[in-house]
């Protein structure tokens, strides 16, 4: 089965969590973008939704779903979004769409956190992917001299991308991952890091893999 064709698969899954009058959480990237034309079908059986950025929200509105400001929203009942690798602790690094600030709030706050990733994105170990961090633009080379020094790896400006908060966005390439978790910690210390693309703190509750020959595993 093609990439795309697995995204259907498992957005079509994934909509079965829905349940009626729910809050839905919207993440970002070429999985979820299935995602959203599958929540079109049953647009009038969710009660609202929130986005985790300016694609989403456009996909959103094209498609004639509610969506609403994340500030007028007293609980968000099911985020759904993707990633771009999960290893075995469920731990994720996220921020390809440069949408991590976002997706790391409406995650870390929302009642059922469903992940939906094809197979390809399964890892023994994070770290193939290089870590996006959102950093403020003001003085990203000194940033970037801090992240070597006190975190090591080796971050490159990713070129021609602001993101909806108007910041920047670093890749990380090689860093140390064998602890997940403190790199996580150290990078949130730098001042200037906005988000850390680690997500180990709050993972997903249920995890869809979508695999080539067409099934669906879950993880939870
Ligand atoms: C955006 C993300 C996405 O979930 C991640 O990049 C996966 O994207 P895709 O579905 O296009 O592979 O974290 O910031």
């Amino acid at each position: 089965m093609k990439d795309n064709e697995i995204k259907k698969r498992l957005s079509v899954e994934a909509i079965k969590y829905i349940k009626p009058n729910s809050v839905v959480g919207i993440g970002s990237g070429s999985t979820i973008s299935y995602f959203i034309k599958e929540l079109a079908k049953i647009k009038h059986y969710i009660n609202n939704s929130v986005s985790s950025s300016y694609k989403s929200s456009y996909q959103l509105n094209q498609l004639d779903i509610p969506v609403v400001d994340i500030n007028l929203v007293k609980t968000i009942d099911i985020y759904v979004d993707s990633a771009d690798e999960i290893d075995n602790n469920m731990f994720m690094i996220k921020g390809g769409g440069a949408a991590l600030t976002n997706e790391k709030i409406i995650s870390s706050v929302s009642k059922k956190f469903i992940c939906i990733v094809n197979s390809n994105k399964l890892v023994k170990k994070l770290g193939y992917f290089p870590v996006p961090v959102e950093i403020i633009p003001f003085s990203y080379p000194l940033i970037m001299n801090e992240i070597k020094k006190h975190v090591g790896g080796v971050p490159i400006l990713r070129n021609n991308v602001i993101t909806d908060h108007n910041n920047l966005i670093l890749d990380i390439y090689g860093l140390d991952l064998s602890n997940v978790k403190l790199t996580e910690n150290k990078l949130n210390n730098i001042p200037g890091i906005v988000t850390v693309g680690l997500f180990t703190q709050r993972v997903a509750d249920i995890i869809l893999v979508g695999n080539y020959d067409g099934s669906i595993t879950r993880f939870s």
